[in-house]
């Protein structure tokens, strides 16, 4: 295995990634938007197995977001099948390397044989202990917070959770994977700077980068770069560098 050179102990351990600009990659090439998306599922087989190869904990990748729902059918519905074809062509090796397979979204919009694919894949390797791999399908941020919100007011009728002990750590739990750790590097490619309602919640400090590359020409090298360039970052979560650079220096002690 071609080991990348990556200091190991700055990884992101949970990268997420927008991976837009299928459809752009296919008309500047004169070909269907379809192809687009067919060339962008070799880009998901090469990032998935390179961030394993890497040592990445958890990569969330957004495949389908409820706003796509309005694209022209001919489109959702090649969109689900490309979904079913990667699943079932890569259920094998992705189980094998003890990769575990989620789903976050609204799954109960899925057509049948696109839903029956994600569950029988998020099944098989329930048990598996190697880096996790979340499907974000048919998914929306704003509806992840309702339907959290839902699910709380329910607990708080039924008297299970009292409002005035409601924290941000409880709420979270809420959430489709309400156990995830929030993203460390969220990777947007396609060209555009902006968060298309994905993982609201969990990335309020998260580092994001953006790439020029249309999504099915991002490969391993150019997920490496990404790494490499978060490896950069210093992050701060409100504190001053120099607090940062020297945990407990004195410097703190705002609360
Ligand atoms: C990303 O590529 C795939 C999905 C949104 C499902 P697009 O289909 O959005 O491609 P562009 O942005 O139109 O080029
Ligand atoms: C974001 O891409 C959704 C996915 C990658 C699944 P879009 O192409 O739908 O985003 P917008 O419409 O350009 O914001
Ligand atoms: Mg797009």
């Amino acid at each position: 295995m071609d080991a990348p050179l990556l200091p190991h102990d700055r990884l992101p351990e949970h990268i997420a990634i927008i991976m837009d600009g299928n459809g752009r990659w296919a008309e500047a090439r004169g070909l269907e938007r379809n192809e687009g998306h067919r060339e962008g599922l070799e880009s998901v087989r090469s990032v998935v197995r390179a961030a394993d190869e890497i040592g990445i904990g958890t990569l969330t990748l957004y495949a389908f977001s409820m706003e796509n729902w309005n694209r022209p059918k001919g489109e959702v519905n090649a969109l689900m099948g490309f979904l079913e074809q990667y699943l079932e062509s890569e259920i094998d090796e992705v189980a094998s390397r003890g990769t575990r397979v989620r789903a976050i979204g609204r799954l109960d919009r899925l057509p049948k044989s696109t839903r029956r694919a994600v569950e029988g894949a998020v099944e098989r390797t329930r048990e598996n202990r190697g880096m996790t791999l979340v499907f974000a399908l048919s998914y929306g941020g704003r509806t992840e917070i309702v339907d959290a919100a839902r699910a709380l007011l329910r607990d708080a009728e039924l008297g299970a959770i009292d409002p005035e002990r409601l924290d941000e750590k409880t709420f979270a739990s809420y959430l489709y994977a309400g156990d995830l750790r929030d993203p460390d590097l969220l990777i947007r490619t396609g060209a555009e700077s902006r968060i298309s309602n994905f993982l609201l919640w969990q990335i309020a400090y998260t580092e994001i980068y953006t790439s020029d590359l249309m999504w099915p020409d991002f490969r391993k090298s150019h997920l490496v770069s990404a790494i490499l360039e978060y490896q950069t970052r210093e992050r701060r979560y409100g504190l001053t560098s120099a607090q940062v650079r020297s945990p407990g220096s004195g410097l703190g002690g705002g609360r």
